[in-house]
């Protein structure tokens, strides 16, 4: 295993069907103001909403509603994040929901006490907070993000057409995050399965770098055969506890740094979708399923070996008598048959995207260096033309 690293996580986490029961462990360590972070709506369907506001009461605090943020959140509702906070004192910023309210959160819980503007200062010039911060805690309703367990946090302008992600330090991470998987249950179809291709998209992307034996690769391949095996579980019955908590636990381990120790990472999948997202709009998970096989066929060759061994250790792929080339082949094959299976987008356009949106996303995409090829201009255009 090469590189050298440090290894912390922040996030204390609370999982199982009894999780929430914990929150109230958990208040007495802050002051009174509670910033309730919650998104459309579901959550007051679904009745967490009221099992939360009753413990939040229960423990004497002062709920400041912070509700509607939106999948993908924007600049504009961070700015509103802020003034909320700023206007009520707040002491804890408790996220209900999904990785959009986390990664709101965290992005709100830096810009509080900070006099300069959080888009400029974050997202476009990547700077570390040097001002309070005020503590986030999440309760997680999908599991997708890993966002539960980490300092990461993307937001999205409109109006300059960016989606961005900073990744913030241990001083941001979740202080604590209530993970009960039947709060996944009421998902609609379609936010199940992009939540689990984010989950699986999030594990390759680690994977597919490095030439060394490294002990994160195979947790990586652990990760990826429970995901698909629960994936198909879920889909049949999206009321199996066993899979749906298997999905869940495996989203938090797929993105709290563990499975990136020691390896450069790759990570070009995110930045493609993160660029579809930002002309889009669309659902973050879809826009990952939507770019990944025509971006893995493109560095295959670059990466034989580990796609080699992808095909063989997470797809059971069938080597004897065949060529690197062949079985490599045969895994992306197999990893695409089990995405049509799932029913997730398989081309941009089926999210809106239209040839004259290709140069800007192009434009939009950040060439990260650390996977198999370093792609230029050129290729990141032609990969999203191959997507359309
Ligand atoms: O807004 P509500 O009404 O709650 O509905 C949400 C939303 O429409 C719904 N939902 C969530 N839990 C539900 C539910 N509906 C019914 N029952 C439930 N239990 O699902 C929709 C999507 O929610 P959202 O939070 O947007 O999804 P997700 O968890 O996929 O988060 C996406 C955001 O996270 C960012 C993405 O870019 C995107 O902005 N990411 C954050 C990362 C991180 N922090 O490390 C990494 C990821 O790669 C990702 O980029
Ligand atoms: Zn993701």
């Amino acid at each position: 295993m090469l590189g050298n690293f440090s290894y912390m996580n922040a996030t204390k986490l609370y999982f199982g069907e009894d999780s929430l029961q914990y929150l109230k462990d958990e208040l007495p360590k802050y002051g009174p103001a509670v910033q309730l972070i919650y998104g459309g709506g579901s959550i007051k369907k679904n009745g967490i909403y009221d099992a939360v506001v009753e413990i939040l009461k229960a423990c004497g605090k002062t709920v400041v509603e912070d509700g509607g943020v939106m999948p993908n959140p924007t600049v504009e509702k961070l700015r509103e994040g802020v003034k909320i906070a700023r206007d009520n004192h707040t002491d804890l910023l408790l996220a209900v929901g999904g990785g959009s309210c986390c990664d709101y959160a965290k992005a709100v819980s830096v810009a509080v006490h900070c006099d300069e503007d959080p888009w400029e200062k974050y997202f476009i010039r990547f700077e570390e907070p040097a001002c309070e911060i005020v503590p986030v805690g999440c309760i997680l309703t999908m599991a997708g993000t890993g966002s539960e367990m980490n300092g990461g946090s993307v937001i999205t302008n409109h109006e300059a057409k960016l989606k961005i992600g900073h990744v913030f330090g241990e001083n941001v991470m979740p202080k604590f995050s209530i993970l009960n998987p039947k709060f996944t249950y009421s998902l609609p179809q379609k936010q199940m399965i992009a939540g689990i291709y984010d989950i699986f998209s999030h594990i390759c992307e680690q994977y597919f770098s490095g030439e060394d034996d490294n002990t994160s690769d195979y947790l990586a391949e652990g990760l990826m055969k429970s995901v698909i095996h629960s994936s198909l579980i879920a889909l049949k019955n999206p009321e199996d506890y066993e899979a749906r908590s298997n999905i869940m636990w495996t989203a938090t381990w797929a993105l709290n740094t563990l499975i990136a120790k020691g390896k450069s990472t790759d990570w070009m999948v995110h930045m493609l979708g993160q660029a579809v997202g930002a002309y889009t709009d669309a659902t973050h998970g879809m826009t990952l399923s939507a770019v990944s096989l025509p971006y893995y066929r493109h560095i295959m060759p670059c990466g034989l070996a580990k796609f080699k061994r992808f095909a063989k250790e997470v797809w059971g792929v069938e080597t004897e008598g065949r060529s690197d080339m062949e079985i490599a082949e045969s895994g992306l094959s197999a990893l695409e048959a089990w995405m049509r299976q799932l029913g997730l987008a398989m081309k941009i356009s089926e999210l809106g995207a239209a040839e004259d949106m290709i140069e800007g996303m192009a434009d939009a995409t950040f060439i990260l260096k650390g996977g198999y090829k370093v792609l230029d201009r050129s290729e990141v255009v032609q990969i999203l033309r191959e997507c359309l």
